[in-house]
């Protein structure tokens, strides 16, 4: 679907969208507001985590495989397809030749899971995403086999790397502007605005790819049919003709009568992220879980790093000391 342009594209959307809609969205509220309290409580237990590890990882995944109908008991193992998959987005002269095996592991591990799992939910069809793609019809024309499964691929990969680095650069960007934590604190209202701060000032995917069709000048540049073009999402969210004072984390930026230029965090125009709602959906209600039950929340230490990924960009781990 990312790879197509009209009429294919146009066709695979409108039968991914009609399985995927917000009443599936709504349906996962209650288990994220419950997986964000029982994460909360074990880490508060044990008093100092990486947050990552204990809360901002853990949670997408459970939502993700929720979706697709994957068991709890082979999370771990699907998780650790999603971060190789994500891994091999990046072209492969940048990855090492462990990071391309395992790709190619992930690859085959998960077009065998699928193909049974998609097996399974032919036979007999529950309220899962995966049940309604194997079922979902648009004017007599359904999803092949093939497309199924590249639509779970892209569905994993787009969908839980993205929201894990959502939360832990949002709270990242929070413990290092006190005063912008104190404000969200106060006014838990602030929480819808201050999650699309999160993704303007720290997007969890920096750029997009484009192709012209044919050739055009954009922005006083030449590009002949056939072109690539790499939209610089990062950069673009730090332009001060569309924000103002770009440099600083404003949770009150999306807010007030005249709110912000929309940010591009989750593209634009027809390949618009379709998790947008779910990926917003999942970071509010982990903030606002985060903010109420925890009081003291600070980094055990200033030295972080990010995972090697030109395309997302995360933590390797956010290492905090949190109590009630
Ligand atoms: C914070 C989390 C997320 C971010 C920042 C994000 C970002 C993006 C971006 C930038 C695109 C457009 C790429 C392009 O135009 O080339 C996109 C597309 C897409 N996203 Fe997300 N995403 C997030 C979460 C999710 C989730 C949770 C799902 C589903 C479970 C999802 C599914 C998709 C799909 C299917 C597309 C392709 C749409 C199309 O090509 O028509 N994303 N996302």
């Amino acid at each position: 679907m990312l790879r197509t342009n009209p009429p294919a594209h146009t066709r695979l959307r409108a039968l991914v969208s009609k399985a995927f809609t917000p009443r599936t969205v709504a349906h996962l509220r209650p288990l994220v507001t419950s997986q964000a309290d029982a994460l909360l409580d074990a880490a508060l237990e044990k008093g100092e985590v990486d947050l990552i590890e204990a809360f901002a990882r853990p949670l997408p995944l459970r939502v993700i495989c929720t979706l697709l109908g994957v068991p709890p008991e082979d999370e771990e193992t699907f998780g650790a397809w999603g971060m190789a998959l994500s891994r091999g987005l990046d072209p492969d002269y940048l990855l090492t030749a462990a990071e391309l095996a395992q790709r190619a592991e992930a690859t085959r591990g998960f077009a065998a899971y699928f193909t049974e799992l998609i097996a399974q939910r032919r036979a007999a069809p529950s309220d899962d995403l995966l049940s309604r793609l194997v079922t979902v019809q648009e004017q007599g024309d359904s999803l092949t086999e093939s497309e199924m499964l590249e639509t779970c691929v892209l569905l994993l990969v787009a969908g839980y790397e993205t929201t894990i680095n959502l939360v832990a650069n949002g709270v990242l960007a929070l413990l290092r502007n006190p005063g912008q934590l104190s404000l969200l604190r106060a006014d838990p209202a602030l929480t819808v605005s201050a999650v699309d701060e999160m993704l303007r000032y720290d997007p969890p995917v920096h750029w997009a790819g484009r192709v012209a069709l044919e050739d055009t000048t954009l922005a006083g540049h030449r590009f002949a049919a056939g072109d690539g073009i790499v939209i610089v999402i990062g950069s673009a969210h730090r332009d001060p003709e569309a924000y103002p004072d770009p440099d600083r984390f404003d949770v009150t930026r999306f807010t007030g009568s005249a709110p912000a230029t929309r940010h591009i965090a989750f593209g634009f125009g027809i390949h618009y992220c379709l998790g947008a709602a779910l990926a917003k959906m999942e970071a509010e209600i982990m903030l606002t879980a985060l903010l109420r039950r925890v009081r003291n929340l600070a980094l055990t230490t200033d030295r972080l790093t990010y995972r090697p990924h030109l395309l997302a960009r995360g933590l390797e781990t956010l290492p905090v000391r949190l109590s009630a």
